[in-house]
């Protein structure tokens, strides 16, 4: 979501006259776009301004401003010596505006802002368009809700322009965001109904989406996807925990069970889908039972890949006020064994695809001189450094490199 609102932010500064620089001694506007959904990434935006004090030292009147949720959730930054802006989520119309008159702000925010008539460019051709903005859930870890506020869709007919603006600017694959993708509703229009609207694009070749919720997930969602092969078999489902207790308190609405069920499900009418998660370990009050129950899914979901954190506490979240916050240490050590067993399945899962045939569609450049290949079922994919990017080819995979599967080109896919 952050690289979308850099990009849509950067729409908003071309407009204005603004002109982008290649390196950061040129530039006399610095923007920091940051995430507070874990400490550590916190941290790293601390790091980052303190790495600019030499930069602000040389050359004063350079202006840094810092945006994204750190923004919203740590105003104090407005005293640190080398911000001059804080910029929250929904104050972006503003910011460019302020960037050009004033010394120091903090960039009052719009209340429930879309930016729904800011239309992106296709900087690349794997491009990400924003459908909703914000979250209801308040799963009980999460800060989001409380600095992206409340799920607003965003209108179709905006979602489309933007859509078609990005196909006929060059963009091959479109990937729709949001927080959570699949509750999108605006006037009678569901995410499949809007899923199928943006798959009829002439020239589009791929349609993600992420993330989705279990609770939220449409009837009809993994029938579209079934049907229409444009559309991604790819499913980004955060698990959480595997425990039912631990579900409960953190609030996520679903059972080990109903989850089990909706990727059996997933698997019975798509059976190549590709299935990512979600996982936080150390929650408030998860005992070593609860833990291993989560071992036991991971191990009975096979997910693909899975992006897996130690449990932060997040102040102003109603679990970072449960009295059974666990150790660092057994977090920590929790984290390992986790890791441990996934990437063993994550192995498995790539080792599954070698010697497979597959059309694959080729999104961006690789380390080494490769280039990088995203499957119909979102696999990535490395592939020789003659594949074109946005050309499809039907590959081979011959080999894993660690878990990434790498192609050989048998020719072109519509040849
Ligand atoms: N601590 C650790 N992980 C978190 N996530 C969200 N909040 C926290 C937190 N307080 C994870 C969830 C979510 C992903 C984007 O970040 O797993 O799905
Ligand atoms: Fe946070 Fe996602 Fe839960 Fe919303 S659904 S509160 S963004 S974890």
């Amino acid at each position: 979501m952050n690289k979308y609102d850099s990009e849509m932010i950067r729409t908003l500064l071309l407009k204005e006259n603004f002109r982008e620089v290649s390196n950061i001694e040129e530039a006399n506007f610095v923007f920091l776009n940051t995430c507070a959904v874990r400490k550590n990434a916190e941290k790293r935006v601390l790091g980052r301004l303190d790495s600019l004090k030499g930069l602000k030292k040389e050359k004063p009147e350079i202006s840094i401003s810092v945006l994204g949720c750190v923004a919203k959730y740590n105003k104090e930054l407005i005293n640190h010596p080398v911000v001059d802006f804080v910029a929250p989520p929904d104050s972006y119309r503003s910011l460019v505006n302020a960037i050009k008159t004033k010394k120091k702000e903090l960039v009052p925010e719009k209340y429930c802002e879309q930016y729904s008539d800011i239309f992106t460019s296709a900087f690349k051709t794997s491009v990400y368009l924003s459908i909703t903005r914000g979250c209801n859930h308040f799963c009980s870890y999460c800060i989001v809700p409380y600095l992206r506020t409340q799920l607003r869709s965003r209108p179709a007919d905006d979602i489309l322009k933007e859509a078609e603006k990005l196909v006929a600017e060059g963009a091959n694959e479109i990937t729709l965001l949001g927080q959570n993708v699949n509750a999108y509703y605006y006037k009678g229009l569901l995410f499949p109904d809007i899923l199928k609207k943006v798959s009829e694009i002439k020239g589009l070749k791929l349609l993600s989406f992420l993330t989705s919720h279990p609770a939220d997930l449409p009837e009809n969602l993994f029938y579209v996807m079934a049907k229409f092969p444009i559309i991604s078999r790819y499913l980004h489902l955060p698990l959480q925990s595997g425990s039912d207790k631990v579900l409960r308190k953190m609030m996520r609405r679903y059972t080990r069970e109903d989850y089990l069920k909706i990727i059996e499900r997933a698997r019975d009418l798509m059976p190549d889908v590709t299935i990512t998660t979600d996982i936080i370990v150390g929650f408030p009050g998860e005992t070593e039972e609860d833990f291993r129950q989560t071992l036991k899914t991971v191990k009975s979901a096979r997910f693909d890949q899975a992006y897996m954190f130690a449990y932060s506490k997040r102040e102003g979240t109603l679990a970072s006020l449960f009295p059974t916050q666990v150790k660092d240490s057994i977090k920590k050590d929790r984290l390992q064994r986790l890791i441990k067993i996934q990437n063993e399945i994550t192995k498995s899962k790539a080792e599954e695809l070698l010697g497979k045939e597959l059309s694959v569609l080729t999104i961006e450049n690789g380390k080494n001189g490769q280039k990088v290949g995203k499957t119909k079922n979102g696999r990535i994919i490395m592939l020789p450094g003659v594949a074109k990017i946005g050309f499809e080819y039907i590959i081979n995979i011959y080999k894993i490199n660690g878990w990434v599967p790498v192609g050989k080109i048998k020719k072109e896919a519509d040849k």
